[in-house]
């Protein structure tokens, strides 16, 4: 056998990095600055324990739900207060780390990040600059196969938030309340519910170990439903990115006062 069809010949010995002659440094380059600007954002938000509710209309951030520290006001926790106030501490601590894992072992974002902060490697037909390639196939990488398990606890959550978006159609009197935060509410989380269903995880759930799709209609209609969602399960993850950072950014601004919710029903 010939060198250049020998499989164990490994990649071609060229002494560029790569051939390519586009930009392909300018995807990952994006990918980095989006996503390290969400983080910083989210970080400073979630410590801030202020400006994440506001009272007269059920208005609560994304970012602090469930709302179960005893730091919480009142109103805002939902589920009861359970957690100390510490500062530390993110008032929804029981949530955002499940919601991170979620994010993290999330197939896009692996192959985002593994591109744009590991450069491993950063694109197509480009040359990493590590040694060593373990795929992951060794722990720590060898987790990201539990992301079935946080995709569960991804939909209980999204059932949560769900439950946040109906009660702000409630204003504090207990009388039905309708403003523009509760369409930037209920946008939310609709699309917190197509990113999350159209999860790979969720695909594989729901039409995998299946020999006969006649025999299992629903199953089977379920699956086209998904199936289709998860072709553009990229543009789901970038947009629920920025439609969680407008949301409770939404909530801060009428919370802290900068300016008032437009009410169409008051
Ligand atoms: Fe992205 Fe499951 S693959 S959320």
């Amino acid at each position: 056998m010939s060198s250049t069809t020998d499989a164990s010949a490994g990649r071609a010995q060229i002494a560029e990095r790569t051939l390519r002659t586009d930009r392909w440094w300018l995807p990952p380059l994006a990918t980095l600055v989006g996503l390290s600007a969400w983080v910083i954002y989210a970080t400073v938000r979630v410590f801030l324990q202020q400006w994440y509710f506001v009272p007269d209309h059920n208005y609560l951030s994304p970012f602090y739900s469930p709302c179960i520290s005893y730091g919480c006001v009142p109103e805002a926790a939902h589920f009861g207060r359970v957690l100390p106030d510490l500062p530390w501490l993110p008032y929804a601590a029981v949530s955002l780390p499940f919601l991170l894992l979620f994010r993290l072992t999330c197939y896009y974002y692996r192959k985002a990040y593994y591109r744009s902060f590991w450069a491993s490697p950063p694109a197509c037909a480009v040359a990493e600059p590590h040694r060593r390639y373990t795929g992951e196939t060794r722990f720590p990488l060898l987790l990201q196969n539990a992301h079935r398990y946080f995709f569960y606890i991804a939909l209980i959550i999204t059932v949560i938030n769900t439950y946040d978006a109906i009660k702000a159609f409630q204003n504090a009197d207990g009388s039905l309340g309708f403003g523009l935060g509760n369409i930037i509410l209920v946008v939310n989380v609709v699309l917190l519910w197509i990113y999350t269903v159209s999860c790979h995880s969720c695909r594989s759930i729901i039409g995998g170990r299946l020999n006969h799709f006649s025999r299992h209609p629903l199953r089977y209609r379920l699956w086209g439903l998904v199936s289709r969602l998860n072709t553009r399960h990229m543009e789901w993850a970038w947009i629920t990115l920025a439609t969680l950072a407008i949301t409770d950014f939404y909530i801060m601004a009428v919370s802290a006062g900068w300016f008032a919710d437009p009410r169409i029903i008051n």
